[in-house]
């Protein structure tokens, strides 16, 4: 693949999750972030191959299944149906689904695992230490609180671990992980994680254990059949799995020969040593090329509170988009929170900011003009294009390089700075509209002023809506189509071109002379639920 054609393409990946439960609003987060990134990507064209899927191996999935009685694939079969219809309701449009415990990914781990013990970095050796079944990592005595509890599943205690494991040589790659992060300053992002890696890396690498004994569920050690492949070793190649198309011969090089290197990996701030120092030493060990991105975002909490089964106030996904739709949800979790930034969740904040944004700020916008342009127009859109507007019109200023400005901010997925610049020019329509008065330059016979003004309102809307239509696609449809457009943004073939989004992302595209009908309200104003 030459460099002009990986410009043009675009691999992402959501953690690969734990099926010990029904997804939580934690891999919703990180998964809608994600398929906004994706969606991003599309609308500027580019072909785009979005991994999610599942890690299914391990002691915690075979404790859980046992615990109801289930065998462990029956579990996990019945657990991906329902991460599969959350990311059919939150509107995410992957392209690939990997679990671990597809057939072909045996393959991909095998010849994965042989390549790094032909590097001499696989060896036997004995692990002491504490382990947290729930993070499925050992736990250093200074990570453990009172009574040796995780201090992130504070209601399990770590258990006793003695015995045979195969270790991965981490330590040897010291040097190069430390020259990655120099090199490669974006490799981890935020810059504050990075930090806390680099940090972590400065104090000296460990190896780590690959394999586990007493544990059935998981890939057999290929040399070594009492052991099992510790479940991060088997679930961190689900990546490279993903990559085959359905079919394809499980090889590594089938695998790696088309969307490889993967350009970002998005994962939550509690997987980033996984993903930025152990996953990337692998991949070193086997001789293969470095993904391009790790970036590690926040924690969410509710009402300032850590979330918890223990505490009781988790926030049920399945619940949130039943009762307020996928955009709504989706919206709230990419603009009100800084990517990389913890994120609180708090229904009052939730419905206020959907009411002040997308009902009245946006929705009653394109109501009123709508309104204005059937009274005053006759519903036809006035014949004016972007030349009949100086360049320090208050809409047009701001909508020139709108497009450049979202771009480049979700190109650093600050989807919420995206946000907040298509907010700016829909919030100076409405203020535009109030000062101008369209409503008494119509009584004063000011039809071309009346005119101007409503095709720059309008434009102005249809431009919010395209760029927003990563965020809440089927908000920015129920727009586009009022607006006279036959277009469906989440159509995937909408996307590709990439002569329509140099064409769309620009002010002063609407069609002219076009009747729209009357106008249908895009976003009904939530109402608070009752004080307990
Ligand atoms: N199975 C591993 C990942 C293997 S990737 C090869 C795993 N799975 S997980 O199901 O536990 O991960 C869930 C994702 O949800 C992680 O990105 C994690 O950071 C995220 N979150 C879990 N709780 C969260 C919050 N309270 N807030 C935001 N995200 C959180 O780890």
């Amino acid at each position: 693949m030459n460099n002009s054609d990986h410009n043009h393409k675009f691999a992402l990946t959501t953690p690969l999750y734990y099926v010990n439960g029904v997804p939580h609003i934690g891999s919703a987060y990180t998964t809608i972030v994600a398929d906004a990134a994706a969606r991003f990507q599309r609308l500027q064209g580019k072909s785009v191959l979005l991994i999610t899927g599942t890690d299914e191996h391990g002691q915690k999935i075979q404790r859980t299944a046992a615990e109801q009685g289930l065998e462990p694939q029956v579990h996990c079969d019945r657990i991906v149906d329902s991460f599969k219809s959350l990311w059919d309701k939150l509107n995410i449009k992957y392209d690939r689904f990997s679990r671990t415990t597809a057939p072909n990914h045996q393959a991909i781990v095998n010849e994965f695992f042989e390549r790094v013990w032909k590097q001499g970095d696989i060896y036997l050796d004995r692990q002491q230490g504490w382990y947290c079944v729930s993070c499925e990592e050992f736990k250093e005595e200074r990570e453990l609180i009172e009574d040796h509890h995780c201090a992130i599943h504070t209601n399990k205690p770590a258990e006793w671990r003695d015995e045979e494991n195969y270790f991965f040589r981490l330590s040897k790659y010291q040097q190069q992980l430390e020259e990655l992060y120099e090199s490669q300053p974006d490799f981890i992002q935020p810059a504050s994680r990075r930090n806390e890696v680099i940090n972590f890396v400065q104090q000296g690498l460990k190896d780590f254990s690959i394999s586990r004994v007493n544990l059935d569920w998981g890939f057999p050690i290929p040399t070594d059949e009492k052991h099992t492949i510790y479940v991060w070793f088997d679930a961190l190649l689900g990546y490279v799995t993903a990559l085959l198309e359905p079919d394809q011969k499980p090889t590594l090089d089938n695998a790696l020969s088309q969307w490889w290197p993967i350009d970002l990996h998005l994962i939550g701030k509690d997987i980033l040593r996984f993903h930025a120092v152990y996953w990337p030493a692998m991949l070193a060990s086997a001789g293969l090329p470095l993904p391009k991105k790790v970036f590690g975002h926040g924690f969410l909490t509710k009402d300032g509170l850590k979330m918890g089964k223990t505490l009781g106030n988790t926030i049920d996904p399945f619940d949130l988009v039943d009762r307020y739709g996928a955009d709504a949800v989706r919206y709230y979790f990419l603009k009100e929170i800084e990517l990389g930034k913890d994120g609180d969740f708090n229904e009052t904040r939730f419905i206020n900011v959907l009411n002040a944004d997308l009902a009245n700020d946006l929705g009653n916008l394109l109501n009123r003009t709508l309104g204005m342009l059937k009274k005053y127009c006759q519903g036809n859109t006035p014949q004016l294009t972007s030349e009949n507007y100086s360049s320090d019109h208050p809409l047009k200023s701001i909508g020139m390089d709108l497009g450049d400005r979202v771009i480049q901010a979700s190109e650093n997925l600050q989807f919420s700075q995206a946000c907040e610049e298509i907010l700016t020019l829909v919030r100076s329509c409405n203020k535009y509209i109030d000062d101008s008065a369209p409503w008494s330059l119509f009584k004063q016979d000011k039809q071309a002023e009346v005119e101007e003004i409503l095709y720059a309102v309008l434009e102005s809307v249809r431009l919010s809506a395209y760029l927003l239509s990563p965020i809440i696609p089927d908000l920015s449809n129920k727009i586009y189509q009022q607006l006279g457009f036959d277009w469906d943004f989440n159509q995937d073939e909408r996307y590709k071109a990439r002569e329509d989004f140099l064409w769309h992302s620009k002010w002063g595209k609407l069609s002219t002379n076009k009747t729209l009908g009357k106008a249908i309200p895009i976003f009904s104003k939530l109402e608070l639920p009752p004080e307990d």
